[in-house]
Parts: C-alpha cells; sequence; structure tokens
C-alpha cells in the first residue's frame, strides 16, 4: 500500500475515508481533522485560556500533540480518581500523563478525588451500589468544570472521540433519554453561571486511529482498559457499532454526523423547554434540583463512608 499523498510506504489504512497514509501524512490528516472540526463548530480560539481533560489515555494525549502542534497552547487536569491501589491503573495512567507533560513542558494539575473531596470512585461505588463509571462520569464531569470555572479557564477540552460520542448517541437513543440526546453536542455553551464552555475537538477521529497516532508519535499511554468497566453498556454497543462498521466503513461517522448536522438542533430546544437550571444549595453550580448530584454523593460518602 501506498500512501495517497507521496506514494511512499503506508503505515495505516483509514477504510472510511478510502485512503492510506504514511506517518507523516497521517500526522497531517490528523492534525487537519481536528483543525476543521475546531473550525467548523467555533469551538475555540487560541488567545482563549484552555484547559484538557488529561486521563493518561490515547485519546486525551494524541489531542494535546495536536492542539500544541496546532499552536494551541493548552495546560491539563488530570483527576485522581484512586482505581487499583498503589501501582494500579489510576497510579499508572497518572505517571503516563505527567511523564509526557513534562517532557513537552506542558503544565499538568493534579487533582486528587480522595484529599479533595473525601472520597475514591471505587468506594463511591461500593456505597452507592451504582456502575462504578456511572458515578465516575458524574465525579468527572463535576470536578472538570469546578477547576476549570475556579482556575478561570475560557473553555474545557474533552477528548472524546467519533467511537465514544457513537456509542454515547446509540445508547441514549436505544433508551430515547431525550435529555442527554438533546445535550449531546459538540460544543456545550456556558449557558448558566458556573458551567464553563465544553468542547470536543477529537469527533471526527476514531478510537483506532488515536491509538495508532499514539504509537507512531512515540508517546506512552495508558493502555489497559480500566478494571471497573465491568456493567458499562458503552462498551457493548461500542462493539456492536464495531461490527457494524467492520461490514459498512463510514456508518458510525454518518451516524454521529447525520445526526448532529439534521437532528440535534430539534433535541437540544426540545430539552431547553423541558429543563430549567437553578443553583445548587450546597455548590453554586447549576443543577436541575436543589443540590446537584455531585453535592448529594459527597454528602452520601461522608455519612456512610
Ligand atoms: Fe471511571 Fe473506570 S475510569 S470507572
Ligand atoms: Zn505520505
Ligand atoms: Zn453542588
Amino acid at each position: 500500500m501506498k500512501c495517497r499523498v507521496c506514494r511512499e510506504r503506508a503505515s495505516i489504512e483509514i477504510r472510511r475515508h478510502h485512503a492510506v497514509f504514511c506517518k507523516e501524512h497521517f500526522f497531517d490528516h490528523m492534525r487537519r481533522q481536528v483543525e476543521r472540526t475546531i473550525h467548523d463548530y467555533r469551538m475555540m480560539a487560541p488567545d482563549q485560556r484552555l484547559l484538557l481533560g488529561v486521563s493518561g489515555g490515547k485519546d486525551s494525549l494524541a489531542l494535546w500533540d495536536i492542539l500544541t502542534d496546532l499552536g494551541y497552547e493548552v495546560d491539563g487536569v488530570y483527576i485522581e480518581l484512586g482505581i487499583g491501589g498503589e501501582k494500579g491503573y489510576s497510579s499508572s495512567s497518572r505517571l503516563l500523563a505527567e511523564q509526557f507533560a513534562k517532557n513537552r513542558q506542558l503544565d499538568l494539575q493534579v487533582v486528587d478525588l480522595a484529599d479533595e473531596y473525601g472520597f475514591t470512585i471505587p468506594e463511591a461505588a461500593k456505597e452507592t451500589r451504582r456502575v462504578a463509571c456511572s458515578v465516575c462520569g458524574l465525579s468527572k464531569r463535576y470536578v472538570l468544570n469546578r477547576i476549570a470555572h475556579d482556575r478561570g479557564y475560557d473553555v474545557l477540552v474533552m477528548g472524546h472521540n467519533l467511537d465514544d460520542e457513537a456509542a454515547t448517541l446509540m445508547g441514549n437513543t436505544l433508551t430515547w433519554n431525550m435529555e442527554y440526546i438533546g445535550r449531546q453536542r459538540p460544543v456545550l455553551p456556558a449557558t448558566s453561571r458556573g458551567l464553563v464552555r465544553k468542547v470536543k475537538p477529537l469527533l471526527r477521529i476514531a478510537e483506532r486511529e488515536t491509538a495508532a497516532y499514539c504509537v507512531l508519535k512515540g508517546i506512552d499511554y495508558e493502555v489497559d482498559e480500566c478494571p471497573l468497566v465491568g456493567g458499562n453498556t458503552g462498551i457493548r454497543i461500542k462493539e456492536w457499532l464495531n461490527q457494524m462498521e467492520a461490514k459498512r466503513p463510514g456508518m458510525k461517522q454518518q451516524f454521529l454526523f447525520g445526526f448532529l448536522d439534521r437532528a440535534s438542533d430539534q433535541f437540544a430546544d426540545a430539552h431547553q423547554e423541558e429543563v430549567e437550571l437553578t443553583d445548587c444549595t450546597s455548590c453554586g453550580q447549576a443543577t436541575t434540583s436543589g443540590e446537584c448530584a455531585f453535592c448529594r454523593l459527597q454528602v452520601r460518602m461522608s455519612d456512610g463512608g
């Protein structure tokens, strides 16, 4: 196989684009895809203060690398979730994130959930008897926004990729969760006090491409999957979408972008009419009821833990 740009030996094939690229032109392609997404959805500008949620995985590290190459100055924030004990999942991904930042002289801020809020994700999952990923998602969303807001950032940048977003959309469609479908957008504007604008520049990039990008760029990332994913239906939906994609390359992208281009506005309008936000009585962040879900979790953990 030969690179479609320079005809040198190819390193990767991207079937949904009917394209093969050598290493350099693949990097180029990735940068262009991210640039185009940022531009099309008017996500952010280089003079804004940008904070990236960094997990130590392939997506956030690849995105940090690409944004830096594109000339954006982006700080990172890593949330220590306390998963897997001393040498487990959280500490190894944290180490990889720290190494990446150090090598490139980037600013990585670390927030320890246990120190700041008094609990770890395994403790919260045990106490609430909920699937770990659901308390984890809630906590990450809250803490990332809080840090971005309190530290004066204009935009919170997230590493969600095409596979993540297509799987989320499929999951919410299977259950017709109108509220979540209404909120699934490339940009979540800072509509209420306390909420920071949130953007997803990797929308056009598949998981396999961020992995290939890291390998070809020599970026060490956390390869292991989180040990707490049991019960996460998103993973099964991803496998299912992958089977469909293998038969019909481009299907995932068509599903997600068909929604974003043709249907998401209608869902967002319907969602806005339904939901009225008030300030959380404890922390002041926008919420739909008196005390926000994270503050309720925190109270429960301090009572029960
Ligand atoms: Fe959140 Fe695994 S990373 S539950
Ligand atoms: Zn080439
Ligand atoms: Zn609150």
